[in-house]
């Protein structure tokens, strides 16, 4: 595989300017592991004296982070580019410079077409070439255009820039952790396994480190990434093969972390351990975003799940067996090639069997690459619009169902930030849910215990209550107030 860079365009520019280029802005687009590769990349280049800023006015190197899961997101880009470009002729205009860098799925994806559709772009930069960000900006700063999308993945993970104390501090008491990227399952409607290649997993003494760095900056709450999380493997320290029911009995010992997540899991890649870990960690929070796409046999299997629709009951079940308090969340694709009506209705029972806290719903989106875009028989927008809605209204219901069966309840909740009113702390419920709490800000990242009062659309309300918290307390066991 070539690290060389290559210059798709001949333009050059005043090398000089470069010393000035001091604040980077980042933009995120997409799933989680954006947001932590964002972060990454801010702290890789801050060595070289860039800050981070939050608004692309202020910034001499603004970044687009990009996604290409469905088509509207990757063209959210161009737009965006378009704005950019004014900016950076206003600038101009003003005898400054500024950078402009692609990064993520769309610049995987795309490549020097996006130099070639938009000119103004400095940069285009795949995901596995991150840890080498300050070199190509560098580059970039003599002039051609760079484009750069080919790396191994293990390099990204063997140099990437650790947190820095001061920038975990300034993101919070939740943080998120890659510990694995990319995707072998090749589910054929969707641009992941091409845009983030195949799976690798992180080793266990790199994300050790990390979570002990989290917590010892104050992170209480750590969140595990990967395009298939589950299907994490590693040696542990006692040189057995560990999966990532083995990692998070690891991480559990860790002091100080006193909540564990992960998503996104496959549910091919559930095993024994993994569903242990729910049943014996009180760390591991009691919510589990278990995709399912499709609740009709015919479609799961043109959109090569590799499982039906009575193992995912199965599996379900197993886990519910583990923690009974578990709370499922879901993504959901309707209009899938073939989609019958019939097999629509297969997935609105799914829906109903299983009872979801929240879910996702998307519309088919056919993407370049893929096999499902080859597929005949696509089902018609109007179609997949009035699919979408009658999904949507049956998750809405179970989503509140859900929410308002918490009412009068207790739990814990870990208080994250400044409310939307004075005198209020917005926090997580053990189940994901926002909670509004009447509390002093002095209390933030603390993990305390509660009394839902309400529910509103989107968050529960809630008033603190003498008695344990979550490290006495078996974690985030619902109690009858
Ligand atoms: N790794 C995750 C998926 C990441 S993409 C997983 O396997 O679950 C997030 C969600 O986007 C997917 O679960 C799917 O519901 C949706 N999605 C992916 N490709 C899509 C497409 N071509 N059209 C519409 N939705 C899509
Ligand atoms: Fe995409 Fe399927 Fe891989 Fe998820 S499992 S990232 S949906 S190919
Ligand atoms: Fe989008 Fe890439 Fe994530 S396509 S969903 S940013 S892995």
């Amino acid at each position: 595989m070539s690290n060389e860079t290559r210059m798709a365009r001949g333009e050059t520019r005043p090398a000089a300017a470069a010393a000035r280029r001091r604040r980077v802005f980042v933009k995120t687009y997409g799933c989680q592991m954006n947001v932590y590769d964002s972060d990454r990349m801010t702290d890789a280049l801050a060595p070289d004296g860039f800050e981070a800023v939050t608004s692309p006015d202020e910034a001499d190197l603004v970044i687009l982070n990009t996604c290409h899961i469905r088509e509207k997101a990757a063209e959210k880009v161009y737009s965006e580019l378009g704005r950019l470009r004014k900016l950076k002729d206003a600038r101009a205009a003003e005898g400054e410079e500024m950078m402009i860098g692609v990064a993520g799925c769309v610049a995987q994806a795309e490549g020097e077409e996006i130099a070639r559709r938009a000119p103004v772009v400095d940069l285009v930069f795949g995901p596995q070439t991150y840890h080498r960000l300050p070199e190509l900006v560098k580059q970039a700063a003599t002039g051609a255009t760079v484009v750069e999308t080919e790396f191994e993945i293990e390099d990204k993970f063997r140099h990437l820039a650790t947190p820095s104390p001061a920038g975990i501090r300034s993101r919070g008491v939740t943080a998120f952790l890659t510990v694995q990227e990319g995707c072998d399952k090749f589910c054929t409607f969707c641009v992941v396994p091409y845009t983030r290649g195949a799976e690798v997993s992180r080793p266990v003494e790199q994300i050790v480190a990390e979570a002990r760095r989290l917590a010892d900056e104050g992170v209480r709450e750590v969140t595990l990434l990967g395009q298939n999380v589950n299907g994490w493997h590693g040696e542990g320290a006692d040189g057995r093969a560990w999966g990532l029911g083995e990692l998070l009995f690891r991480l559990a010992e860790i002091d100080g972390l006193d909540r564990l997540r992960y998503t996104t899991s496959h549910p091919r890649d559930m095993d024994d351990a993994l569903i242990a870990a729910h049943r014996d960690l009180p760390q591991l929070m009691p919510y589990l975003h278990l995709p399912v796409q499709s609740g009709s046999d015919r479609i799961l299997k043109a959109m090569n799940r590799k499982h039906t629709r009575e193992e995912y009951f199965r599996l379900v079940d197993r886990i519910r067996a583990a923690r009974p308090d578990l709370a499922l969340s879901c993504d959901f694709i309707v209009g899938f090639p073939g989609e019958s009506d019939a097999d629509f209705r297969d997935t609105l029972d799914l829906v109903e069997r299983v009872g979801f806290a929240s879910a996702f719903t998307f519309k088919y989106s056919p993407r370049p690459g893929t096999p499902g875009a080859l597929l005949e028989d696509q089902v018609a927008e109007e179609v997949m619009s009035e699919r979408l809605a009658e999904l949507q209204v049956l998750i809405t219901r179970q989503q509140r169902a859900f929410n308002t069966a918490m009412v009068g309840r207790r739990c814990d909740v870990l208080l994250e930030k400044r409310g939307r009113n004075p005198g209020q702390v917005t926090g997580r419920s053990p189940w994901l849910q926002p909670v509004q709490i009447e509390a002093p800000e002095t209390l933030i990242g603390e993990i305390v215990p509660v009394e839902i009062t309400d529910t509103g659309t989107n968050s529960l309300f809630a008033r603190r209550i003498a008695g344990q918290d979550e490290k006495t307390a078996r974690n985030g066991r619902m109690g009858a107030a």
